[in-house]
């Protein structure tokens, strides 16, 4: 019986309008992480970081899942192996497509109150003087995994890649680690590897199929063919 893991990217939500963070005029080419997306930099400016996840949640809830999240909810669902998808995406569209993943990123439509650890559904709109509605500090902030700040799930993850015998890595650029190095902790499982990327991503010949195109393409197209396969 199959087991896939599949790791997703920003590059899965590109063809629903969200950016992507690397590619020409990706998000860090526009707004510098070190003030948005690490500790230090929420701390210097908490204002700043909500408006910057403020309008990342107000464009993810207008955006819509395409044929790729479709696509790998209809895996999860018709393949009869067991198939885990983890995003490195805050966007919420694997689950709006009906698939069930793992958050390794946090999400964006999730608060976190960082006096008392609560968590709650975010409002549209954040701001550095919200209390938090468990202890009342004005301590909140997006349920979002920052640099320097260590991934969710990931014992859960590692587990998953370890029993895998087929591991995906989709519209991810593989740059950021630990995400980056689960292709070769699958491999070191014995697992079949295969990237789906617009382009090859910084990761050539780590796996053992590369197929390129986009993903509203690739992907159904990937999944038929898996589905069609032995099981
Ligand atoms: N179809 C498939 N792949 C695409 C498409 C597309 N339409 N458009 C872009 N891509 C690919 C690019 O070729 C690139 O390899 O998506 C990838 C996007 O790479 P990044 O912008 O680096 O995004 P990602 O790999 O998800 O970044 C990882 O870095 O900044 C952190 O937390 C952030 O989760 C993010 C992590």
């Amino acid at each position: 019986m199959e087991k896939i893991v599949i790791l997703t990217g920003a590059g899965i939500s590109a063809e629903s309008g969200l950016g992507t963070f690397r590619d020409k005029d990706g998000l860090w080419t526009r707004y510098p992480l070190e003030d948005v997306a690490t500790p230090q930099g929420f701390a210097r400016d908490p204002a700043l970081v909500h408006d910057f996840y403020n309008a990342r949640r107000s464009q993810a809830a207008k955006a819509e899942p395409n044929a790729a999240h479709h696509a790998l909810a209809r895996l999860q669902t018709d393949h009869s192996g067991s198939v885990v998808i983890v995003t490195q995406n805050v966007d919420g569209l694997h689950e709006r497509a009906g698939a069930r993943v793992i958050h390794m990123h946090g999400q964006l439509d999730q608060a976190l109150c960082h006096a008392c650890g609560h968590r709650w559904p975010a409002p549209q709109t954040m701001a550095p003087a919200d209390p938090c509605p468990s202890c009342r500090a004005a301590a909140t902030r997006p349920d979002v995994v920052w640099f320097g700040e260590f991934p969710y799930w990931m014992d859960e993850i590692a587990g998953h890649l370890e029993a895998c015998t087929l591991f995906a890595a989709i519209g991810t650029s593989g740059q950021v680690y630990p995400a980056a190095g689960f292709v070769q902790e699958a491999a070191l499982s014995g697992a079949r590897t295969v990237e789906i990327n617009l382009e090859a991503s910084g990761m050539p010949g780590l796996f053992d199929e590369v197929v390129l195109g986009p993903a509203t393409q690739a992907v159904p197209r990937w999944v038929d063919s898996l589905l069609a396969g032995p099981r």
